[in-house]
């Protein structure tokens, strides 16, 4: 199958700002692709440019087939976008939101009202339809907000910091929506988020940006691996005897020993040293009742690509 999304070269300056850097990738048919970064490292511009909105200074983009630069209204057909701050019409109920929407995109007046009531339903909207949208948790205007990115059924779907202003249980429905959206949907999401927990739980690969640059690219587990073997241990050890345990891990080359009641978070240690590791631990008469691999999460990838990068001048 053709990708989704192909992206060559793409820059696009605002005066001296340049906010998208030479960005290449592909996105392909059917993955939670996850565009990570902090404020100001080029993501919401990258969806406005993706979708047509936006002129690109150079490179190429192909969207569904498409230049968004030329055929913005066939790639905008297919594609659905919940930008950072959605705006909804709060004196319009949930229903009237959608009907309005739904007149937007001219879909068939027959089809209308059975796609409404289908919605309300799969975004948990249907007890509270009738009720002004104004009056709604910043979870249910949320919902309210995807279900109208996603009432013309686009293949593609670009959720911009979809959670950023959610608490963690309006946040958990809508990661269920994505993980929906995407398993039992088939639809293409591109995900826009600086929530590394996030993007570890719901992506296939992310792309990291840093100032309009793309510092890596691949699934969680590979950008894992490029942090060099260095693994991460959780060393839980009888009460009192944590004092021990974290002077002989310094002394083994741990480069961070933080002591949780009594667990040992432990950084820095090579894979193959871990064995040599533990028998030192019990010759020493430490009790260890748990010694766990913790993979490397997101948020080391992300601090350690970081840090390369101000090491290399690019941050
Ligand atoms: N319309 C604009 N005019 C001027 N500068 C902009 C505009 N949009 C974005 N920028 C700048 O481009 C950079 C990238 O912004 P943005 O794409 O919004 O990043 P993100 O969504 O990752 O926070 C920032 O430095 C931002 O200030
Ligand atoms: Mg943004």
């Amino acid at each position: 199958m053709a990708p989704v999304i192909t992206v060559d070269n793409l820059t696009r300056r605002f005066g001296e700002t340049v906010a998208v850097n030479e960005l290449s990738l592909v996105v392909e048919a059917g993955e939670v692709f996850g565009f990570l970064g902090h404020n100001g490292a080029g993501k919401t511009t990258t969806v406005r440019l993706l979708n047509g909105v936006l002129l690109t200074d150079s490179g190429t983009i192909q969207v569904l087939g498409h230049s968004p630069l030329t055929d913005g209204p066939a790639v905008r057909a297919r594609t659905g976008v919940l930008t950072e701050t959605p705006s909804l019409e709060e004196r319009l109920t949930a229903r009237e939101n959608l009907a309005y929407y739904a007149a937007l995109y001219d879909i068939p007046s027959s089809e209308v009202n059975p796609r409404i009531n289908t919605v309300l339903e799969t975004f948990d909207l249907s007890e509270r339809a009738d009720e002004k949208a104004g009056g709604y948790s910043k979870g249910m205007k949320q919902r309210l907000a995807l279900a109208r990115a996603l009432f013309h059924q686009p293949e593609l779907l670009f959720l911009d910091e979809p959670t950023a202003s959610l608490d963690p249980v309006a946040s958990r429905q809508v990661h269920e929506i994505i993980t929906h959206l995407s398993q039992d949907e088939g639809r293409t999401v591109f995900l826009c988020t600086h929530n590394l927990d996030e993007a570890q739980r719901l992506c296939d690969r992310v792309a990291v940006m840093e100032h309009g640059r793309l510092l890596a690219l691949g699934t969680p587990a590979e950008l894992g691996a490029q942090l060099g073997g260095r693994a991460r241990l959780e060393i839980e050890v009888a009460p009192g005897d944590t004092p021990q345990a974290a002077d002989l891990l310094r002394s083994a080359g741990a480069t961070e020993v933080r002591v949780e009641h009594d667990t040992l978070h432990v950084a820095g240690i090579h894979r193959e040293a871990v064995p040599g590791i533990l028998a030192a631990l019990v010759a020493a008469g430490v009790a260890v009742y748990r010694l766990n691999p913790v993979e490397p999460s997101l948020e080391d990838i992300y601090f350690a690509l970081h840090d390369n990068a101000e090491r290399e001048g690019i941050a």
